[in-house]
């Protein structure tokens, strides 16, 4: 599959998807919006991958929605380009491998709203995380006001929201919004190492622990249980499980088929 404003590549089951429009900090336009669909929806079906990381070529993670197509925007087009950008990054978040994003410099507006639809979000501490949308006179449009307070809570979320303040990566980090800060120069070993820790377990615990997080918190307790009950059922009876089990009574290493 080809594209004009992604970089894809696949190494050791490993999908290392970089947003390349450099020199407009990586901003989205309506052309890279389609292509993350497409790359992410391919990626989620492709057998032969198991984990994805998302980053930014040059000096950007994403600098935010493309303010040039935003501004031609009547209000109608505007919000099917939310609804649009929506359901692109919904992909990501219920993608059912998991998905690191490794913010390699500025994340604002749709950026941090791309960043906080991935699984797990690394950053260089060269990193700015922020959601300037009002200083432009509009909102976050890619789930920004509603996975923000989900992530950091609803006190900070409201004061990132309202001010438009640009943060760095200490403070992302010191909030929740990044789980690790890594020097620039190791930015993508370190995404590329916990790729690999998550991806050597088996496959199906691997979607069905994402599901059970992504589909849980949205439920009350009770029903997020009984979620986490049936999906520990199902796993009971694969394949893998039998491997998993077997391989540590035999202390050797699981060779898991996903199945
Ligand atoms: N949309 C479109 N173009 C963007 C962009 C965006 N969100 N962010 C940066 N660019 C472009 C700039 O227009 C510039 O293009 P040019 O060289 O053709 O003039 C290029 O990327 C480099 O950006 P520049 O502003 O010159 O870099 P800087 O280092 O001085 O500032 C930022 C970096 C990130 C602080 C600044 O670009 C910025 O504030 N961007 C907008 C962030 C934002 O509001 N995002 C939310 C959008 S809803």
């Amino acid at each position: 599959m080809s594209y004009a404003n992604l970089l894809v590549a696949i190494e050791d089951r490993i999908a290392t998807v970089t947003v390349n429009r450099p020199d407009k900090l990586n901003a989205l336009n309506d052309a890279t919006i389609e292509e993350l669909g497409r790359a992410i929806a391919a990626l989620s079906g492709d057998a032969a991958v198991g984990g994805i990381i998302v980053t930014g070529a040059g000096r950007a993670f994403v600098a935010g929605a493309d303010i040039v197509e935003l501004s031609l925007k009547s209000p109608e087009d505007a919000r099917r380009l939310a609804r649009r950008g929506q359901e692109v990054f919904a992909r990501f978040e219920r993608c059912p491998k998991p998905v690191i994003a490794a913010v390699n410099g500025f994340a604002l507006g749709g950026g941090c709203e791309l960043a906080l639809a991935c699984h797990v979000r690394l950053a260089s501490e060269h990193a700015k995380f922020g959601q300037p949308e009002v200083k432009l006179g509009v909102i976050p449009g890619y789930g920004g006001t509603q996975r923000l307070p989900r992530l950091v809570g609803r006190g900070m979320a409201l004061q990132l929201l309202l001010t438009g303040e640009i943060i760095d990566a200490a403070e992302a980090h010191r909030i929740g919004l990044v789980n690790r800060v890594v020097p620039r120069e190791s930015l993508l070993e370190t995404a590329d190492t916990l790729a690999r820790r998550m991806v050597r377990n088996a496959p199906l615990a691997l979607r069905h622990a994402l599901l059970a997080i992504d589909q849980g918190l949205e439920v009350d307790l009770e029903k997020g249980l009984l979620l986490e009950a049936t999906l520990f059922g199902i796993l009971c009876g694969t394949e893998d499980l039998r491997e998993g089990m077997n391989a540590f009574l035999e202390k050797r290493k699981a060779a898991f088929r996903g199945k």
